[in-house]
C-alpha cells in the first residue's frame, strides 16, 4: 500500500460532524477540509452517509455529500469512469480515484473511511491539488511525435509488434497517484520528474514513429530528473490502472547505459 503522509500545508483538527439520521446502514467519511480564504486551519469533516440512498463508490458518497449535505466540499471530477484521472485523491491511506474505488472496498467494509487530498502536494482547498508543476514537468517531455523526416502524405504506420510496445503506457491517465506516492518525488519533485512523466517520457522514447529518440534520453541524462528514482515501488502498487512506472524508468535507465557503451 502507498504510504499516507499529509500535504503539505497541514495542521489537521477535528471538524464539523453530520450525522445520518433514521439511516439503518452508513458509513462515515472523514473529509480533509482546508480553504484558503477563510483563514482557519484545515479540519477532517465527517459526513455520515446512508448507504441504501448512495452509489457503491467513494465518488458517489462524496457526490451525495456535496448535493445533499455540504454544498460547499470542494473536489475535482469528470468522466466517472476512471478515465479522465480528475478524481484523483488519498482514500483510506491509499492514493487512487474516488469513481472506481468501491465503499466497500475501504477498511475492510467498515469503520470511518478517510479522505485526503493527493499528498505532498500544495492544496488549491479541500481535495483539490495543484498540479501546475506536475503539468509543466509533463510538458517538459514534449509530449508528441517529434520528426525530421518529410512528412508522409498519409498516416505513420506502425506494425502490429511496434503498437505492442506502447502496451502498459499508452493507458496512463495522468492521475498523479504514482507521483504523489513516491517518496523520492516528495524529496526531490522541483527536479526529479518522477514516475507519471517518467513513464510518459517512456512511451514517445518506444514509439516506433517518433524520430527524436536520441535528444529525448539526452533531455533525461540528468542526475535529478531521472536518477531520483530508487525502485521503492510505491508507483506500481498504487496506480489505480495497474500500470508499472518503475519498469518503465528502469528501461530509460538500460538505454542510457546501451547507448554509453
Ligand atoms: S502511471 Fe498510473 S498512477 Fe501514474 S499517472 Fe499514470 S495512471 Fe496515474
Ligand atoms: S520505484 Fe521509483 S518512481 Fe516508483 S515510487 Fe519508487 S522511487 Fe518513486
Ligand atoms: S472522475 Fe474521471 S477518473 Fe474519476
Amino acid at each position: 500500500m502507498a504510504e499516507f503522509t499529509l500535504p503539505k500545508n497541514s495542521k489537521i483538527q477535528p471538524g464539523r460532524k453530520f450525522p445520518a439520521t433514521g439511516a439503518k446502514r452508513t458509513r462515515t467519511f472523514k473529509v480533509y477540509r482546508w480553504n484558503p480564504d477563510d483563514g482557519r486551519n484545515p479540519s477532517t469533516d465527517s459526513y455520515e452517509v446512508d448507504l441504501d440512498k448512495c452509489g457503491p463508490m467513494v465518488l458517489d458518497a462524496l457526490i451525495k455529500i456535496k448535493n445533499e449535505i455540504d454544498p460547499t466540499l470542494t473536489f475535482r471530477r469528470s468522466c466517472r469512469e476512471g478515465i479522465c484521472g480528475s478524481c484523483a485523491m488519498n482514500i483510506d491511506g491509499t492514493n487512487t480515484l474516488a469513481c472506481t474505488k468501491a465503499i466497500e472496498d475501504c477498511g475492510k467494509g467498515s469503520g470511518d473511511v478517510p479522505i485526503y487530498p493527493l499528498p505532498h502536494m500544495p492544496v488549491v482547498k479541500d481535495l483539490v491539488p495543484d498540479l501546475t508543476h506536475f503539468y509543466a514537468q509533463y510538458a517538459s517531455i514534449k509530449p508528441w511525435i517529434r520528426t525530421q523526416s518529410p512528412a508522409p502524405t498519409r498516416e505513420r504506420l506502425q506494425s502490429p509488434g511496434d503498437r505492442k510496445q506502447l502496451d502498459g503506457l499508452y493507458e496512463c491517465i495522468l492521475c498523479a497517484c504514482c507521483s504523489t506516492s513516491c517518496p523520492s518525488y516528495w524529496w526531490n519533485g522541483e527536479r526529479y520528474l518522477g514516475p507519471a512523466i517518467l513513464l510518459q517520457a517512456y512511451r514517445w522514447i518506444v514509439d516506433s514513429r517518433d524520430e527524436d529518440t536520441g535528444a529525448r534520453l539526452d533531455d533525461l541524462e540528468d542526475p535529478f530528473k531521472l536518477y531520483r528514482c530508487h525502485t521503492i515501488m510505491n508507483c506500481a502498487r498504487t496506480c489505480p490502472k495497474g500500470l508499472n512506472p518503475a519498469k518503465a524508468i528502469a528501461e530509460i535507465k538500460k538505454l542510457m547505459l546501451a547507448r554509453r557503451v
